[in-house]
């Protein structure tokens, strides 16, 4: 598909304060010299920021990252998550179109869209809601027919549940995202044949839906509640451990799960069976050691979680573990 920029354009394009902020951060990951690499999560930003993306929001970006315009510009173009031309407000659809969704029935999830949202693709609904357009394959084949819908992929759709989808977001909720037919994630359709103690015990969502119901990132943009990309890569030795006592305080740890064994953290939203070995493997056992932890111990196990950096704070762990603990927010000594 020929992918151009849009024939009308906005003047200018800045980022806000806070998302400026975001981006020189972004681009303090690479070495010196390779700024550039931070094209697609500034590109990003730049969407969220303006709903689409603008030409003068790649020529910015182009400018923070020292690129020719063009260099920018290809990126921009090639990928089909960056949308060329405006959007609807609340959101735009992907239905997928290749083979396996089309076999599996895209062809009548693109007729919902041409009826409840406008007739041509990236055409924005009259009361400017939504728009919708074909893609490529988004790698959920085994959950055919699928649509994604701003971060979230809605799975093993039907032409009537694609519809209701749509009326429940102008209606201004946010549907459920992944499997749309029971599945959990990609078993077989008519349950597991293998591996089938794997679902004794687990969460009603998976992972990713879990997650994504609690933020709810179909419709989410960004509303300045995101953590700030924090850079611990350039806190100089000098600064860390010495200068910032309170840094380096780890909530209090248990060497191993009092009598009765530990508690089951996964009943805490955001935390996966990977986090909970973690936070075991780190002295965390128990609901009420988590509730009882201040905010610079929760700084402090956020900035130790290895690849979950942020988790603690962005999930609120300490009110969630106060009411599986039965206790007051604040009432812990
Ligand atoms: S063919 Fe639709 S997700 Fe792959």
């Amino acid at each position: 598909m020929l992918r151009r920029l849009h024939p009308q354009q906005p003047l200018c394009f800045s980022f806000t304060a806070a998302n400026q902020a975001w981006a020189e951060a972004q681009m303090t990951k690479f070495p010196e010299g390779r700024q550039a690499s931070a094209i697609i999560p500034l590109l990003w930003r730049a969407q969220e920021q303006e709903g689409w993306l603008t030409r003068p929001a790649i020529e910015r970006v182009a400018e923070m990252l020292d690129m020719a315009y063009m260099r920018a510009l290809e990126v921009a173009s090639f990928y089909f998550m960056f949308q060329l031309q405006p959007v609807g407000s609340m959101a735009h659809f992907q239905i997928c179109g290749t083979t396996t969704c089309m076999i599996c029935g895209a062809e009548d999830l693109v007729a919902v869209c041409r009826e409840k949202i406008a007739a041509k693709p990236h055409e924005i609904s009259p009361d400017g809601k939504f728009s919708w357009e074909e893609v490529e394959c988004l790698g959920a084949c085994a959950n055919a027919p699928m649509a994604q819908v701003g971060k979230d992929y809605y799975e093993d759709l039907t032409a009537a549940r694609l519809g209701e989808i749509i009326d429940e977001i102008a209606a201004g909720q946010i549907p459920e995202p992944g499997p749309q037919n029971g599945r959990f994630a990609a078993e077989p359709l008519a349950g597991l044949t293998s591996l089938t103690a794997h679902a004794v015990g687990r969460e009603a969502l998976n992972a990713s839906v879990g997650l994504a119901s609690v933020q709810g990132d179909t419709l989410k943009r960004i509303d300045g509640s995101e953590l700030p990309l924090t850079t611990p890569w350039l806190i100089s030795a000098s600064q860390m451990p010495a200068s910032n006592p309170a840094a380096t305080m780890g909530p209090a740890s248990l060497a191993k799960a009092r009598d009765g064994g530990p508690d089951k953290l996964t009943k805490v939203k955001g935390i996966g069976p990977k986090l909970q070995e973690l936070l075991f493997s780190m002295g965390f056992f128990h609901f009420d050691q988590i509730a009882s932890w201040d905010a610079s111990q929760v700084a402090w196990v956020d900035e130790n979680l290895d690849g979950f950096k942020g988790r603690a704070s962005r999930d609120d762990w300490v009110a969630q573990a106060c009411s599986l603990s039965g206790l007051n927010v604040g009432g812990v000594e």
